[in-house]
């Protein structure tokens, strides 16, 4: 399979990732988490201690960041930063610098390059209508909100003891609603993107959907 573009988009926890991470092996594609570049900005804007309305110093740090997202890692300046960029204080910050604009602007610019190249699947909010909005395959992946919870609570409750599921589940609410609403890109679901839910569907179902579509396509 040549040059294939695969655009997955979806609300928090709906399972993009894991998803999208499992087909890009599958079918021997780049795997990119264009979350994981907001997460890693937000990161290093938090780390430096700079306040989000500094849009000088913001644009600043944007213009110098490398953040890269290469074989399932992501980096900062080189480093690694998987861990970091999953801490509590990023989930709680990071939809606040991704619904600025001229943030935006710049990261879509260096994932349309990478997507360029081909040969990738990219998961996000806005990978269908705005990141590329010509990908061949495009899917809008959603679950329940407390479904996602559930699911969110099952993956971090080992490293978070003590964490309580009716917050997580607030917290996602709240994601939801700034990615939703905000002006720039929000998430929306593109005209021609196949929408699966997967609250009652295993992970292997939705895997073999999305795969046995994407080879219907191919052959
Ligand atoms: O998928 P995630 O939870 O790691 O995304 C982190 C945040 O970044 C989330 O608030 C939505 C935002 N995001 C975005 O606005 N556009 C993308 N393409 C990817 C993520």
């Amino acid at each position: 399979m040549k040059n294939i573009t695969i655009a997955v988009d979806g609300p928090a926890g709906a399972g993009k990732s894991t998803i999208a991470k499992i087909i890009a092996e599958k079918l021997n594609v780049n795997y990119i988490d264009t979350g994981a570049m907001y997460r890693a900005f937000t990161y290093l804007i938090i780390s430096k201690n700079i306040n989000f309305d500094a849009k000088d110093k913001i644009q600043h740090e944007l213009k110098n960041a490398k953040i890269e997202f290469k074989n399932n890692h992501i980096y900062l300046n080189d480093n690694i930063i998987d861990d970091e960029i999953r801490a509590d204080i990023i989930n709680k910050n990071v939809s606040k610098l991704a619904k600025l604009a001229y943030v935006r602007e710049h990261l879509v610019f260096l994932q349309k390059a990478i997507a360029d190249k081909g040969n990738v699947i990219m998961d996000g909010r806005d990978i269908g209508t705005k990141v590329i909005p010509n990908a061949k395959y495009k899917f809008f992946i959603t679950a329940s909100l407390e479904e996602r919870g559930k699911r969110r609570y099952k993956q971090i409750i080992k490293k978070t003891p003590g964490i309580v599921l009716d917050e997580l589940i607030k917290d996602i609410a709240r994601r939801d609603s700034i990615d939703s609403t905000r002006e720039a890109s929000p998430l929306l679901k593109a005209n021609d993107a196949i929408e699966i839910d997967t609250t009652y569907k295993t992970l292997d179902e939705v895997v073999s959907i999305i795969v046995d579509y994407i080879m219907k396509g191919e052959s």
